[in-house]
Formats: C-alpha cells, structure tokens, sequence
C-alpha cells in the first residue's frame, strides 16, 4: 500500500509491527491466566480517557470539590457513566493486577530472565498504590479525608525528622486545600506520565526476553529451519484474537458492575465517602478500599509498644517491609523448575498458604482490630497469625524451593 510505504521510509512501522505484532512468536499454550497483561493494559487505557473527561468537569478545590463530583453524578450527561466506569475501573484494575502476579507466582515468570519484568512490575504496583491513594482524596468525601490523614500521619512515626515530613506533604498542619491540590497535580499528571513510562518499558524488556509460559519451558530452545520456535505461534493474529475474546468476557462483567452494583456493597465505594469532608467528624472505621488493607493489616497488626520507637514505627517498617519483600522474590526463589506443574508439594502448599493469607489479611483490613469477625481470636491475633505466615513465605523460601521434590521439566510445552 503506498501510503504504508510512504510511512515506512520515513518511519519504522511495519518493522515495528513485524517484530512486535504479526511475527512475534509467543508461547503456544497460554492459558486463562494470561488474559490479564492485555487486561491491564486496557484498564489502563480505560482509566486515562474517563480520568481526562473527569478532570473537564471536577474542580480542585477544598470548597468545590465535592460538589462538583455531585454535579458530575447529575447533570454532565453520561457523568454518572464515566465517574463509575473509572472507580470501578480502579478495583477492577488492582484486581487484574493482582491475577497477573498470581501467575507470575504460579509458572515462574518472575525467574531468570524476567527479574527486570518484574521489578517493572513492581515498581508498576507501588506506583498504582500511590496513583489510587492520591485519587481517593480529590472526591472530598470524609473517607478520602480521614483517609489522606491517617496514611500522612504515619510518617510521622519516622524518628526526628517524621513530623516535619508529614506537614511537608501535606502542606499545612492538617490535610487541606493545599493537599488537595498537589495530590491532584500528583494523580493527573505525574503518576499516570510515570505509569505509561514504566508500562512501556515492561512490555520492552519482556519483548527482550520473550513470554514464559504455564510450562516454564523455553521456546526458544527448540526453532524450526526458519529460526521460528516450533513451540511458538505469531501474536498477531492467534493472541490478538484470543485476547479480544478475554476482553469482551471482562468488559461485560466490568458494566455489569457499573451498571448494577457500583458501590459493590461498599468495597469498591464507601458509604462514609458520600459525605463531605468534615475535619470535626472522624468516621467510625478509618479503612483503606480493598486493594490496600492487606497491607493497612500488617501496619495494625504491629501493637507491641515495648519495641524500641513504638508500635507504631516498626508497623510502618513492617508494612514498608511487606512489599519491599515482592521485589526480591526472584532471587529468593531457589528451584530447578518454574512452573507450579513441576514443583513439589512444598511450594504448592506455600504458595496457597500465602495467597489465602494474603485475601484473609486484605478482609481484616477492612474490620476493626478488636471485634471478632473470624473465628474465636479477635481480628488483631488473626492478623498477627498473617503477618508471621505472609513473611515466612518470603523468608523460608529459598529453603524449601532448594528442598522442594520438583519433577523434571519438559523439553516442549505441553
Ligand atoms: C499497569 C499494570 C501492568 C500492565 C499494563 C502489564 C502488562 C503486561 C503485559 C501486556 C504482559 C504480557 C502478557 C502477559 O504475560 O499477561 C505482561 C507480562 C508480565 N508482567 Fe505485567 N503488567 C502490569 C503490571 C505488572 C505487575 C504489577 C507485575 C509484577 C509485580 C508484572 C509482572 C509481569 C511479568 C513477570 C510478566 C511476564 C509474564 C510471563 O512471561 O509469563 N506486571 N505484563
């Protein structure tokens, strides 16, 4: 096509194209769990154009603020449509994150050569966090609020020179118009700017390498005459159709929650967040959404105030700690194999002992610390019990993947 050739010599198009798309050879045997790359990237998407459209009508302002979130719910056209889309879209967004570190857990695919993926990932994760924590304040609802200052005021634990950080992010002794503000100019431009930085760089260094696979098994070992791996098939057309099809199954359920339950009986919305911000009335339970109190868990979960500095302190360390863990899990990973088909029973029963840990101390996050919503033990032991199981799993690992009884790995995928 001439206009196709009139770009091409002057840009690489169909070069990009070929080596990225239509002959880029990705593993045959993708299953379900590989669907949430593509979802990422597509909640991502998603989030950015209903965030620009948001930022039209919403007004950054401590008195403004949350009346304009309400003339967005009533008279933008459609505005009730897109608000819902991008706070649902922000629980559906860690929810397919979540999966996608799941499997990378699951078949090995943070293992040589994909630990840069995976810090990618990381660094990917940790600035999510901090993408939906910003967001969570421009509402101006008494959560985002009381919300804001209580994850400010853990700074404050930090030896000599917390308290001063604290009131240097805020800007002002309490969170204030000037919090609102940077947090806004940190949402909007600075994080989503770094997000598709660091997403960019991801699928890069991961078209280096080349995709894992549920066998952990290298495609490239095995090339037909051409240099194609024979276990390989192009992305384009075989994943770009597979992909649309998990696309189409996760918008449907994606609107079916905008459309019918976008409060999600309070999980993806919190009923304490459809009032004003109001500095005179602290809200019962002061709770991060879902895809945080794993980790608000492990922060409350520290109550020992004999430890030097405080509970308060080594709380913070432990859950700074807690996901400073993740990011060594390639090189705390010590077996022979990748995939969970060919690992023993050791990392099988880790790996679900941590997972249903992970989910149990997500769910404690959201109660209060001395009622008991489990179980006999009050919230608090459960998440002490979590804490000690969610860092054994990081610690002990590099003893029981070495000891693991793992079965051989294949030479072709299965
Ligand atoms: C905005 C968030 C993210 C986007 C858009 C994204 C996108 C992708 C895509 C498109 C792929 C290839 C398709 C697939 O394997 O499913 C991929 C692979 C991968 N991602 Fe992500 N990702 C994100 C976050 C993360 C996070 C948080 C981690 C881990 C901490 C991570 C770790 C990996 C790994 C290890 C692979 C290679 C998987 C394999 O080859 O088996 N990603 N990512």
């Amino acid at each position: 096509m001439s206009l196709i050739n009139w770009i091409d010599d002057r840009f690489p198009l169909s070069k990009v194209w070929n080596e990225h798309m239509a002959q880029y050879y990705a593993p045959k045997n993708f299953n379900f769990w590989y669907y949430f790359g593509a979802l990422s990237l597509v909640v991502l998407v998603l989030q950015i154009v209903t965030g620009i459209i948001l930022t039209m009508h919403y007004k950054p302002d401590a008195d403004l603020a949350f009346a304009s979130v309400e003339y967005i719910m009533r008279d933008v056209p459609a505005g009730w449509f897109v608000r819902y889309l991008h706070g649902v879209g922000a629980s559906m967004f860690f929810l397919v994150v979540y999966l996608h570190m799941f499997r990378a857990m699951l078949y090995g695919s943070h293992r040589k050569p994909r630990e840069l993926i995976w810090l990618l990932g990381m660094v990917i994760y940790v600035a999510l966090m901090a993408e939906a924590f910003f967001g969570y304040l421009l509402p101006w609802g008494n959560m985002s609020y009381w919300g804001a200052q209580v994850i400010i005021s853990l700074f404050g634990a930090i030896p000599v020179i917390g308290e001063p950080l604290a009131e240097w992010i805020r800007g002002d002794f309490v969170v204030s118009d000037a919090t609102l503000n940077r947090f806004f100019a940190f949402h909007v431009i600075l994080l989503p700017l770094l997000l598709a930085l660091l997403v960019y760089l991801h699928i890069v260094a991961l078209h280096k390498v080349g995709s894992n696979n549920p066998d952990g098994v290298d495609i490239k070992k095995n090339k037909d005459k051409d240099g194609n791996p024979v276990d390989g098939v192009p992305f384009h057309p075989y994943y770009t159709v597979k992909d649309t099809f998990g696309i189409a199954v996760f918008m449907t359920v994606f609107l079916g929650i905008v459309f019918f339950v976008p409060e999600f009986g309070g999980w993806f919305l919190e009923k304490d967040n459809f009032a004003p911000a109001d500095i005179l009335q602290t809200p019962p339970d002061i709770v991060p959404l879902w895809y945080l109190t794993p980790y608000y868990s492990i922060l409350r979960a520290v109550t020992f105030e004999w430890l030097p500095g405080g509970a308060k302190l080594w709380g913070v360390i432990a859950m700074g700690a807690a996901i400073v863990m993740f990011f060594f899990l390639p090189w705390l990973d010590r077996a022979k194999v990748r995939s969970i088909r060919y690992r023993g029973w050791m990392y099988k029963t880790a790996l679900t002992i941590f997972a249903v840990t992970f989910v149990m101390l997500g769910y404690l996050g959201t109660k209060n610390p001395g009622h008991v919503d489990l179980f006999v033990f009050e919230n608090v032991i459960w998440a002490q019990i979590g804490l000690v199981l969610y860092f054994a799993f990081f610690l002990l690992m590099p003893i029981y993947t070495r000891f693991d009884p793992t079965k051989p790995e294949p030479d072709r995928v299965g």
